[in-house]
């Protein structure tokens, strides 16, 4: 019973990365729309896109304190709240400077969601299977990305962007009543002194035996890390794990992940898709993949451990790179160049799916001692906003300056890069009790 209350605690959670997936996916095919209405010139439409991303880097970069202030549960009911009004507020404006304020508003709460759902999960999950539901979050993520895809392509008929805006408000109403009868996290009530009740929430999840009293004793060491603000940030086990959060969450978007999902079809019409239509439909066909192999990383992430999934996923994301690069550089060389790139695509994002993508989200959520869990994964997914914000603005400016092949070259690097990084920095935190992590790694 208490496992079947912390699986749907984290799935109503995880509603908060379907919203993250959603709204970032969605716009690519509104904007075609928007552009026509609202007589936008280029600039504007890459201002359109982009805003929601400013948003996110204010959203993570408060949110943290707002958890520690307010509480997990709290901060997440506030997240479902913004959604809505930013995803009604967008559907219904006027003109552009409503859907630019609004589209700023949705960026504001999913940088809420993108901190406070990954934490929330990871602090109510005994430790056996937290991985797995901490990547229950990216699950919902690439189903919201999907769904943004899908949604796309029926409303793009009638040019029906507005829909396509306004369907956010479906999960956002979820992600609010889901929340509202769910308990707060054991790891903050304890923080914030209601010692019996956090007591009470930890029975709740791991029953009366001794795991309880592990986790509550490793609690209990956890938060002789100094109290207070930015002075956190003095303790050596909160700067490691700070050095360690934000490159992996920078490396998380250098790898270039965010190039095909929201750029896939124009990759594709770069490789020879010439109908609009096609290259459409090979991005659903990734987005598919997305999905699927993230089950991958549910199911093994507990019982291999963390950092087997992600040797093996970045190895498969350098060599869909190395493929892609060689076909650009060869013009497919005999084969053709289209199924090539759909191949090294596919390869690319299903390794992504199971290895950087959810593990980085369940790292960041694990690698701070709980005094300083908010400011770490606020400064962290902050990192990783601002990191995306730059690729996928450069993307295009690289490929004119490096060419498509020396691009995707130059993320092959940055694969090996990561994997370097994993195997001198990055602690193994299987079935480790959430607090024990940081102390165990600093003093190694
Ligand atoms: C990343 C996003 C990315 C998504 C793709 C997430 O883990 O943070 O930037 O768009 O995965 O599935």
């Amino acid at each position: 019973m208490p496992r079947r209350l912390v699986l749907l605690a984290a799935s109503i959670a995880a509603l908060g990365g379907l919203l993250f997936g959603y709204d970032t996916g969605v716009i690519s095919g509104a904007v075609l729309f928007i552009r026509g209405d609202f007589g936008l010139d280029p600039g504007m439409q890459a201002f359109v896109i982009s805003v929601v991303l400013v948003g996110c880097v204010l959203g993570a970069g408060s949110a943290g304190w707002l958890a520690d202030r307010f509480g997990r549960r709290r901060t997440l009911i506030a997240a479902g709240i913004v959604f809505g009004v930013g995803a009604i507020a967008s559907a219904a404006s006027p003109g552009v400077a409503i859907l630019l304020a609004s589209r700023f508003v949705v960026g504001i709460a999913i940088g809420f969601a993108s901190v406070v759902s990954p934490m929330y999960v990871s602090e109510v999950s005994p430790a056996g299977i937290r991985g797995s539901l901490v990547s229950l979050y990216q699950f919902a993520i690439t189903i919201g990305i999907l769904a943004a895809f899908v949604v796309d392509y029926v409303f793009a008929g009638g040019g029906e962007w507005r829909m396509m805006l306004g369907l956010a408000v479906i999960p956002s109403i979820a992600l609010i009543a889901g929340m509202l009868p769910l308990p707060e996290s054991p790891r903050f009530l304890y923080k914030s002194g209601c010692v019996e009740a956090a007591r009470e929430e930890l029975q709740r999840i791991y029953g009366d035996g001794d795991e309880t009293r592990d986790a509550e004793a490793a609690m209990v060491e956890s938060l002789r890390v100094k109290q207070g603000g930015l002075e956190v940030l003095a303790q050596p086990a909160v700067r490691w794990a700070l050095f360690v959060g934000v490159a992996l969450a920078v490396l998380q978007q250098v790898t270039g992940i965010n190039t095909v999902i929201y750029y896939g079809p124009q990759i594709f019409e770069m490789a020879g898709f010439h109908s609009a239509s096609a290259s459409i439909l090979a991005q659903a066909g990734v987005g598919v993949v997305n999905v699927v192999m993230t089950l991958v990383a549910i199911v093994w992430i507990d019982r291999v451990g963390r950092k087997p999934l992600l040797y093996a996923g970045c190895t498969g994301m350098f060599v869909g790179l190395c493929a892609l690069a060689v076909a650009f550089a060869t013009k497919g060389a005999g084969a053709a160049l289209g199924p090539v790139a759909l191949g090294s695509m596919m390869l690319y994002v299903g390794c992504f799916a199971f290895g950087l993508g959810p593990i980085v989200w369940v790292l960041i959520s694990e690698i701070y001692p709980l005094q300083a869990r908010g400011l770490g994964m606020s400064v962290a997914t902050l990192a990783n906003w601002v990191a995306n914000f730059f690729v996928s603005q450069f993307f295009l400016l690289m490929i004119a300056k490096l060419g498509r092949s020396g691009t995707f070259a130059a993320y092959a690097i940055l694969c090996v890069v990561t994997i370097v990084f994993i195997a001198r920095f990055v602690p193994e935190t299987k079935r480790e009790v959430l607090e024990r992590i940081q102390v165990r790694a600093a003093s190694s």
